[in-house]
């Protein structure tokens, strides 16, 4: 089994005593009291009231904790400049943070620098441009299919559909595993949230099973075998040997998790942004040229993804506060991403914003790989929306329902394509 970098978790530590060592009391403006350890505040990332709407209460935890401690065991960085500072120094940082071997996201330079170079490659413009066409007809068709002024739950009708069809189109898998692939995201979500090694070790077995029988298939056509992503994976010795099938299942495993989950929770994000800002959607059915700008920014305001994290290998400072070596750290893009001393008003949609202080992707030698193939679908899906319905409003009478971590987005949205803007 693995860790994914697209469903990081806080995991408790086996022995984890941060809970039983509490001692004085401090006040948080959630409302909430707070505990606090060493001077750093003890929360609960997982309480309903910080579930009911996670962004909101990472504001409120950043505005007055630039560090927190979680009854799992975690660290808890909030601010820009801390997250920075951690994910540019993998030598205090160590993204090995699972038990479990993760390529490339487990890893450490040097061993993380060749698999970092034989994987970027399938990221590269030649593979985005060979790939686009197959990624607009599939955004294109789920917009045509959309119902027209009748109300669409569109997480599960579309968001997780076009991550499905899009994620097996790349890497030349069969249509045929579109179903088990949506149903093996639920359960491990569900594994993870639930912390239940057993579930996860299951889960991450049943996925096993699928990438081994895709393997065995393309070995078995030898000459014969599609001319596709996964068969190349199965010849690339770049490391100058083969790769080992763990290895191959652990890369393909990380592309698919940030695929379905990632990609699906932006997807919903994006539509809901549309729908709850009527100037910006107008704004941008008037002027497509600025959808990679609005996509990276609406995307900082409501991060699809939430944490990754990190362990110290040495006593270091940050926030005002020492922290030992063997501190599990969690890097939060929720919040980090919405900082007031970086972005003013974190809230404020903005297309003139540097680019470089967007924490989307993250930043140092993990920075996501993935991005350009994440970037391209994105629009794809955006354009194929704005450009294939007359106006996208939320459905009266059915609200949106806010996705639980690890999750983030949304668990429901029910939209309404009109045939266009209605009067205000
Ligand atoms: C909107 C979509 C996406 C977002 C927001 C996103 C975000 C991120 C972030 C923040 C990291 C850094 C993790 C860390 O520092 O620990 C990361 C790493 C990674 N992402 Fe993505 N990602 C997205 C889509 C994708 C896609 C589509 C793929 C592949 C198909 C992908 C593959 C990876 C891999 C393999 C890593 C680990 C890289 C390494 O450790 O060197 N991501 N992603």
């Amino acid at each position: 089994m693995s860790q994914s970098p697209h469903l990081d978790q806080e995991v408790a530590p086996a022995c984890d005593d941060v809970a039983s060592s509490l001692s004085r009391q401090a006040v948080c403006p959630t409302g909430k009291s707070l505990e606090s350890v060493a001077g750093i505040l003890h929360w609960d990332p997982r309480s309903e009231s910080v579930q009911r709407d996670q962004i909101a209460s990472y504001d409120a935890m950043r505005q007055s904790c630039p560090l927190a401690q979680s009854p799992y065991g975690y660290t808890t960085v909030f601010g820009h400049a801390d997250a920075l500072r951690v994910i540019e120094d993998h030598e205090t940082f160590s993204s090995a943070v699972s038990r479990y071997p993760s390529v490339p996201n487990g890893m450490d330079p040097p061993g993380h620098t060749p698999f970092r170079q034989l994987i970027e490659p399938y990221f590269n413009q030649a593979h985005m441009d060979a790939f686009e066409p197959d990624c607009r007809r599939i955004a294109a068709e789920l917009v045509a299919a959309l119902p027209r002024q009748a109300s669409v739950e569109l997480i599960s009708e579309f968001a997780q559909i076009f991550a499905l069809r899009i994620q097996c189109a790349w890497l030349g898998w069969p249509a045929a595993l579109h179903e088990p692939l949506r149903l093996w995201t639920l359960k491990n979500q569900a594994a993870t949230l639930s912390r239940d090694r057993e579930a996860q070790e299951h889960v991450a077995q049943e996925f096993d099973q699928y990438i081994k029988d895709l393997l065995a298939a393309r070995r078995e056509a030898g000459a014969a075998a599609p001319d596709d992503i996964t068969t190349h994976l199965l010849h690339n010795d770049s490391l100058g040997r083969p790769l080992t099938e763990e290895e191959i299942t652990s890369i393909l495993r990380n592309w698919t998790v940030g695929e379905l989950g990632t990609i699906a929770a932006s997807v919903g994000i994006l539509a809901h942004y549309l729908a709850v800002h009527p100037d910006i959607q107008q704004h941008l059915r008037d002027n497509p040229a600025d959808l990679p700008a609005a996509i990276d920014e609406i995307l900082r305001i409501h991060a699809p993804l939430i944490m990754n994290r990190r362990l110290t290998t040495r006593e270091v400072e940050l926030a005002g506060h020492t922290l030992p070596a063997g501190t599990r750290m969690a890097v939060l893009w929720a919040s980090a991403n919405r900082d007031e001393a970086v972005f003013g008003d974190p809230d404020e949609f903005r297309l003139d914003r540097d680019p470089a202080l967007n924490l989307l992707y993250g930043a140092g030698v993990h920075v996501c790989p993935g991005a350009p193939l994440a970037r391209l679908e994105l629009l794809a899906i955006m354009e194929a929306l704005l450009s294939g319905t007359g106006w996208l409003a939320l459905s009266t009478g059915q609200p949106p329902v806010k996705a639980i971590y690890p999750g983030s987005g949304f668990a429901s949205l029910h939209v309404t394509v009109e045939p266009e803007r209605p009067p205000t």
